[in-house]
């Protein structure tokens, strides 16, 4: 059984995702931390990120690979090191090139091919698992967004003021809406989940009530 979860940045999808996996006991995919993987790359190769020739040269050579909730990056744990704000903001432009995204997408198909999955993303029930059984979009007002981001970012001690942080994931959500390539957009038969009024456990409960209830579009 495959289980997708789109959406915006900061919508809880990450978070919701997680623990749904656990409660149905199934795999948890985070693609964001594959899209990171490759930015953190192209940033330690110091190359022009927008250079589309070079960036789809570099990652032919990429190893990424989960074990267990760590991501090695040819072979190192780079599990923090792709939560910078610099990662952050390079990963929404690698997301862009289609040889990224073509090596990415077969990357989690074969995961996808391994069993059960909670998989989460922008382009999980539109281009990835497109027959998957369940399907949601996780979104939330952008007011909420940002509010949780920024409790994120001061957690990790840094404090961005809210109008900052709002404009970054404005910008993050326009450059993944509108790029050419799989653009973030709920699938045609996704569940759309508003979170700004919900807490994590009601968004949680509600979605494992859907899944349990048996497959929505075989
Ligand atoms: O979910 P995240 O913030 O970790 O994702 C990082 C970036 O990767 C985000 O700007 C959009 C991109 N992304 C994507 O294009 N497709 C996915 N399936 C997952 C993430």
């Amino acid at each position: 059984m495959i289980v997708t979860i789109d959406g915006p940045a900061g919508s809880g999808k990450s978070t919701v995702a997680k623990i749904l996996a656990e409660r149905l006991d199934v795999r948890f995919l985070d693609t964001g931390a594959m899209y990171r993987a490759v930015a953190l790359a192209i940033l330690k190769a110091g190359i022009d990120e927008s250079n589309s020739d070079q960036v789809a040269m570099h990652v032919r050579n990429l190893k990424i690979e989960f074990e267990g909730a760590r991501l090695l990056l040819n072979g190192e744990d780079v599990t923090t090191a792709i939560r910078t704000p610099e990662v952050t903001a390079v990963s929404s432009i690698v997301a862009s090139n289609p040889s990224v995204r073509a090596r990415l997408v077969e990357l989690q198909r074969q995961i996808g091919r391994q069993g059960s999955l909670v998989t989460e993303g922008r382009d999980q029930g539109t281009v990835v698992f497109p027959e998957a059984e369940h399907k949601f979009f996780v979104t939330a007002n952008i007011d909420a967004r940002a509010w949780r981001r920024q409790q994120e970012l001061a957690a990790k001690g840094s404090n961005l003021p809210l109008n900052i942080v709002r404009d970054q994931l404005r910008q993050r959500d326009d450059r993944d809406e509108t790029r050419e390539h799989a653009p973030m957009k709920p699938a045609e038969n996704a569940i759309i989940v508003d979170t700004s009024h919900l807490t994590i456990a009601q968004v949680v409960e509600s979605m494992a009530k859907q899944v349990l209830a048996g497959p929505r579009t075989p």
